[in-house]
């Protein structure tokens, strides 16, 4: 019998061309390519261009996507009509997975058109920023902002969620978030993703269930987690204390370890880098000095057992500092997730198996039914 690994940990569960990590050496590539390097140079939208269809678009693939994607920003009036319903305290991702999960009854599929993948892709990348702004918004009591097709997709999400037209220096930082958590291989919610793929369940319906995973704790709930540690704290004095209190009640650090990552994730890196030059030219924030020194102390008490800052740690003080309001942290990994989760939708269908894990039964056998009047 095959062994047992909880978590599967270690077990392959697909073959994959579309990102690649070595989580010693702290490596993240997307089609081979340095995370460094698209985020410096690339956008989202061209990353996720490269995602899906496997290659650097030429300028006028990009100009086509990038059209396609700003011309599918609008939602029916239905799920406008369904957000306003939805109760305000609700969180952001139940909201989106609900969004999601309904394209399915408005888009049928239809995989004989030959544009079929296309469309979909870009009207996933198109819609759901705007329905997250949109519940934003609703929930508020404000009609929502409708998209503003001059901008570009990352100034246009800032730009629905607060009415005002971003600094383009914001919104380009805002991009290269996106860029980095657009992908990052067979995690949790990807790995949910193919599994609903693998059944031929409607791209919306997969991407839903994507959602859903995501909106844990321990997988991209974790940003939110972190300003809530971060305020808890309250000083760098109380960091040590803190730390230490938190670990012996054998408690986990927000934003800290990586299933895969066992040095520094590559995208906290560059995150705070982000982070410097934001507080920089916008001010400084006292939360990043405390965050410097959870890092510092985990790396003394976590750091043997290979626990360092995770893609978490550092974004929600970027996005913080961008206005972004914190419950809405998630949904806004999730905007940029439907790239990697897409390219895996498309990867899974071109060479599918349904997937069917066995288990390691530990219940009883050949118990004898007890009628309720004999059962103690
Ligand atoms: N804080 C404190 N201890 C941690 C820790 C954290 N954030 N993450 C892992 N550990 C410890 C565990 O307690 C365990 O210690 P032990 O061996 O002494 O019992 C050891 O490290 C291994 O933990 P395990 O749960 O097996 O690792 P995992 O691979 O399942 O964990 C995560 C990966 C991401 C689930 C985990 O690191 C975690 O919970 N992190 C916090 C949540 C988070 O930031 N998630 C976002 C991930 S991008």
């Amino acid at each position: 019998m095959a062994e047992y690994r909880p978590g599967l940990e270690g077990v392959p569960a697909t073959r994959s061309n579309i990102s690649f990590v070595d989580g010693q050496a702290g490596i993240l590539e997307y089609r081979g390519i340095p995370i460094e390097e698209l985020a410096a140079h690339s956008t989202f939208l061209e990353t996720a261009y490269l995602l899906i269809f496997g290659k650097l678009p030429t300028q006028s693939e990009l100009d086509n996507f990038d059209q396609a994607v700003r011309s599918h920003r609008r939602v029916k009036y239905r799920i406008r009509d369904m957000i306003k319903s939805f109760p305000e305290s609700g969180h952001p991702m139940d909201a989106l997975q609900t969004c999601v999960a309904s394209l399915g009854m408005f888009y049928p599929v239809r995989e004989s058109d030959p544009d079929y993948v296309f469309v979909t892709v870009t009207r996933l990348l198109a819609k759901l920023p705007t329905m997250v702004a949109m519940f934003h918004q609703m929930r508020q009591g404000n009609d929502p902002i409708p998209p503003d097709d001059s901008l570009d997709h990352a100034a246009n999400f800032l730009y629905m969620l607060s009415g005002k037209k971003p600094d383009p220096w914001l919104a380009r930082v805002f991009d290269t978030c996106l860029i980095l958590h657009a992908e990052h291989t067979v995690n949790a919610s990807t790995f949910a993703l193919l599994v609903s793929a693998s059944t031929l369940a409607s791209p919306y319906s997969s991407l839903a269930t994507a959602v859903g995973t995501l909106s844990g704790l321990l997988h991209g709930g974790a940003n939110q987690e972190v300003m809530k540690l971060l305020r808890q704290i309250g000083s760098v004095e109380n960091v040590r204390l803190f730390i230490e209190e938190k670990l012996a009640r054998k408690e986990r650090i927000m934003g800290m370890g990586h299933r895969v990552y066992k040095v520094k994730d590559p995208r906290a890196t560059i995150l705070q880098q982000i982070a410097e030059k934001l507080f920089e030219r916008y001010g400084h924030d006292k939360y990043y000095d405390i965050a410097l020194e959870v890092e510092r102390v985990c790396a003394e008490l976590l750091g043997p057992k290979g626990i360092y800052p995770n893609v978490d740690f550092y974004s929600g003080l970027v996005y913080a500092k961008l206005g972004i309001p914190e419950d809405l942290f998630t949904a806004v990994f999730a905007i940029a997730r439907v790239a990697g989760w897409l390219a895996h939708w498309r990867e899974q269908l071109a060479d599918n198996r349904l997937f069917r894990p066995t288990q390691v039964y530990t219940g009883k056998r050949q118990q004898r039914y007890i009628p309720i009047s004999e059962r103690s």
